[in-house]
């Protein structure tokens, strides 16, 4: 899709999208993601929410503690996945133990974002020690083992297309983040018991596949080249923002694949320009899934998991919102992030009726 110069209007609009809006409430369609073609539509009234929805494309929340059980209670000790589509799937592990086993991807990146816990993945390159906040970059075929040293509740995100870091190229290479405070293994050489065999899975999707060995696998004495896990934590991204202008959480995208941004949503100061709003307009996004996992709103925590599909209109209802986020200071206290997906997601009887998985 080409980017369009040609922008019309009619009718009443703002000199300015989200600035000086006044009483009129704006609506962002747009394609892309918003760097696409766009729209706003200006309203009488702020778009509503449905009364009632039949059917599938509806805006979802629920609680993380409803989505998740011991993996360790499940048959294969790995997390069923909730949303899925053709290049990306989205589970969550909640675990207090460390796998009998090691895992490897054969067909996915797999990304972890650390909700709560602490403890090590133990990677063939060398352990990477985690805390909450940090994200966990696995590329394909990484073999790795999670060893919890408290119970540890993740975000996993496993994507057929290649997870990168976002290059904001415009903003220098410092920022959002320095290179200089990701995390590589280093490496060790794992004093863990004996055992007569070691099992490697091999997984493909929801398919595993065990290869028994007589050693443990994890010998490496030395690595080198530009393929390795890695970690970097959200404390350590300095997101790029504007006092003048909310801007597109886009400008905060962390990783990408050609199939989904991850968007980490992190304090900053609010927009403190009375005539800019300070929250997105109400927004239907036509090519974007997203999927959020809200933990702490105005420094509170709150813990949940939401789906908007795309082309279903979202965003803050009222205008109040706008006023108390200024007003409870010039910090932005969310935590979270943003799985937004170029192809929709599907949510899974996992998270559609959590009580009634079988697995
Ligand atoms: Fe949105």
């Amino acid at each position: 899709m080409k980017n369009s110069w040609i922008h019309m209007h009619r009718g009443t609009v703002a000199r300015q999208a989200r600035v000086d809006v006044q009483d009129l409430n704006e609506e962002h369609v747009s394609r892309q993601g918003f760097f696409g073609p766009v729209a706003m539509l200006y309203h009488r009234q702020r778009p509503a929410d449905p009364v009632r929805v039949e059917g599938p494309l509806a805006v979802r929340m629920s609680a993380v503690a409803d989505l998740t059980r011991p993996d360790e209670d499940t048959t294969g000790g790995l997390p069923s996945p909730l949303f899925t589509n053709d290049t990306i799937s989205v589970s969550l592990s909640v675990r207090s133990t460390p796998w009998p086993f090691l895992l490897r991807n054969v067909d996915a990146d797999t990304l972890l974002f650390v909700h709560e816990g602490e403890g090590v993945i133990a990677t063939e390159f060398g352990p990477l020690a985690y805390e909450p906040d940090d994200f966990i970059l696995l590329p394909k075929g990484t073999t790795h083992r999670l060893m919890p040293d408290t119970e540890t509740t993740m975000l996993v995100v496993e994507s057929t297309n290649p997870i990168s870091f976002t290059e904001h190229q415009q903003v220098g290479r410092h920022s959002p983040i320095d290179f200089g405070v990701i995390g590589i293994p280093e490496v060790e050489e794992y004093d863990w018991p004996d055992q007569d065999e070691w099992e490697v899975r091999l997984k493909s999707g929801t398919d595993v596949t065990s290869a028994f060995y007589a050693e443990l696998p994890f010998d490496v004495i030395g690595w080198k080249g530009d393929y390795f896990p890695l970690k970097i934590n959200a404390r350590d991204v300095r997101p790029i923002t504007s006092e003048r202008l909310h801007l597109a959480p886009s400008s905060w995208a962390l990783f990408e694949s050609a199939g989904a941004m991850i968007i980490p949503f992190l304090p900053m100061k609010v927009v403190d320009d009375p005539a800019a709003e300070e929250l997105p307009s109400r927004h239907r996004n036509l090519d974007t899934d997203e999927l959020v996992l809200i933990q702490r709103l105005g420094g509170k925590p709150v813990n949940l998991l939401g789906h908007f599909p795309q082309a279903v209109t979202h965003g803050p209802t009222e205008r109040a919102a706008y006023d108390a986020i200024r007003e409870a200071g010039m910090q932005r206290l969310t935590n979270g992030l943003s799985i937004d997906t170029y192809q929709r997601l599907r949510p899974t009887d996992a998270f559609l009726d959590p009580t009634e998985r079988s697995e």
